[in-house]
């Protein structure tokens, strides 16, 4: 499934990708954020194409001016979920930020998530300390529900963590 924006193509990760996600997901400003470590070498970004970027509904944003993957975002199952409730996920290349370009590729796939998917609730989260992503989940009217400390396993880092959520009942009557 592919999914189009004005500026972006949201479409799977493929393995010819890998050059691509590395250049991105090496970046400590990038994946620590989102609770991985940052890529060590294009041999690991290969293998995380297959691994971990494979999940249903996970896209490589690709950039149409370029035709270039510079960054991902995912609707998954997330530790608060209901049954059919997902979270959305979100990463960009820092080259990249601060055109708008994720809130446009995240409004996107809050859309796909009620419409497509009919999803009835999307949660999202961000670090206290990610304005940014904060920014991102106001603009989309997610409503702040609960914050929480958390161990990102992977960085061994404790972190508190704001938890929101938006219906898909609210997104149909336009509320928010
Ligand atoms: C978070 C991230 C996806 C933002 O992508 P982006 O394309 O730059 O986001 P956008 O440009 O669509 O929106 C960012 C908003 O934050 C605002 N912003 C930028 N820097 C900011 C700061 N230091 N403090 C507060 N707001 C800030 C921007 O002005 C913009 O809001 P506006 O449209 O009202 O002006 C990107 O920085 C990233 O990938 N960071 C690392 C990974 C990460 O944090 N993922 C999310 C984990 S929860």
């Amino acid at each position: 499934m592919n999914l189009n924006t004005n500026r972006l193509l949201l479409r799977p990760w493929r393995q010819e990708d890998a050059d691509a996600l590395y250049k991105y997901a090496s970046d400590p400003a990038v994946g620590p954020a989102c609770g991985w470590v940052p890529h060590r070498n294009r041999e690991e970004s290969r293998r995380i194409i297959l691994t971990v970027l494979n999940g249903e509904h996970t896209f490589a944003l690709v950039l149409k001016e370029t035709q270039e993957p510079v960054g991902c975002a995912s609707l998954f199952r997330g530790a608060v979920c209901a049954e059919q409730d997902l979270e959305l996920g979100y990463w960009l290349g820092r080259p990249l930020w601060g055109q708008g370009l994720m809130t446009e590729a995240a409004r996107r796939l809050v859309k796909y998530g009620f419409s497509q998917l009919e999803c009835p609730r999307i949660w999202c989260a961000h670090a206290v300390s990610n304005a940014r992503s904060r920014r991102i989940i106001e603009k989309l009217r997610f409503r702040q529900e609960f914050l929480r400390e958390e161990v990102a396993p992977a960085i061994g880092e404790r972190r508190l963590i704001y938890y929101y959520s938006r219906f898909r009942e609210e997104e149909r009557r336009g509320e928010g």
